[in-house]
């Protein structure tokens, strides 16, 4: 069985929604670089290991970086999965995990990488919004897709309206993705493009 870490910053529901699809994998440890990030507390009451790595005490994104990647290592993961984790990575903490490091962003990407992504699509007036789970690449919010899923967007909506439904398919194509890398089923090709074998539809 392949063995998981979740990097949360927060809430952590998409870390909850991962727990509780009960997927074929051993969730080793969940890792926060804030002390009071709210997902931490379900993953104890869960019997998982957790972690905080403060980023506010290291000088340097490098130094914080650095412990971070000693604190993950030590669980020996074969895969690091970022959910609601809220800091940059350096090129060489990424390039560390390379293959092995995924992310799940509230947009289709390549629209609307960064913050603030729901306002962004309202602002930019699209009609299908939505959230992807892809490899982490060094540029941030770019990376090979693994899935996506879309949200028709409503005339009346406001940030948290929308937000509130593209939560609900991270919560639903997140675990999928997991579970097709439990399953040996997802492999990136060295030119950077995603397989995934015998995929089912997602809808
Ligand atoms: C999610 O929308 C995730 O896509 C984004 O931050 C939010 C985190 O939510 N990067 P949670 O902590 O998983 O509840």
């Amino acid at each position: 069985m392949k063995t998981i870490v979740i990097l949360i910053s927060g809430r952590g529901s998409n870390m909850q929604a991962i727990v509780e699809a009960n997927l074929p994998v051993h969730i080793a440890a969940v890792i926060s670089n804030r002390a009071d990030a709210s997902g931490l507390s379900y993953a104890q009451s869960k019997g998982i290991a957790t972690r905080v790595v403060d980023h506010r005490n290291f000088d340097t994104r490098e130094a914080f970086d650095a412990r971070l990647m000693q604190t993950i290592d030590a669980f020996k993961p074969d895969l690091v999965v970022l959910a609601g984790f809220m800091r940059i990575l350096t090129e060489g903490f990424v390039n560390h995990y390379q293959g092995r490091l995924i992310n799940i962003h509230p947009s289709l990407l390549p629209a609307f990488p960064g913050l603030a992504t729901h306002e962004q699509a309202l602002k930019a007036g699209v009609k299908v919004h939505g959230c992807t789970v892809h490899f982490v690449t060094p540029k941030v919010d770019h990376g090979p897709i693994v899935a996506q899923a879309e949200v028709a967007v409503e005339a009346n909506d406001t940030p948290a309206t929308l937000a509130e439904r593209v939560l609900i398919e991270e919560h639903r194509i997140y675990p999928q993705a997991i579970r097709w890398f439990a399953e040996d089923r997802l492999t990136l090709t060295p030119d950077g493009r995603v397989n995934v074998k015998d995929v089912e539809t997602l809808d």
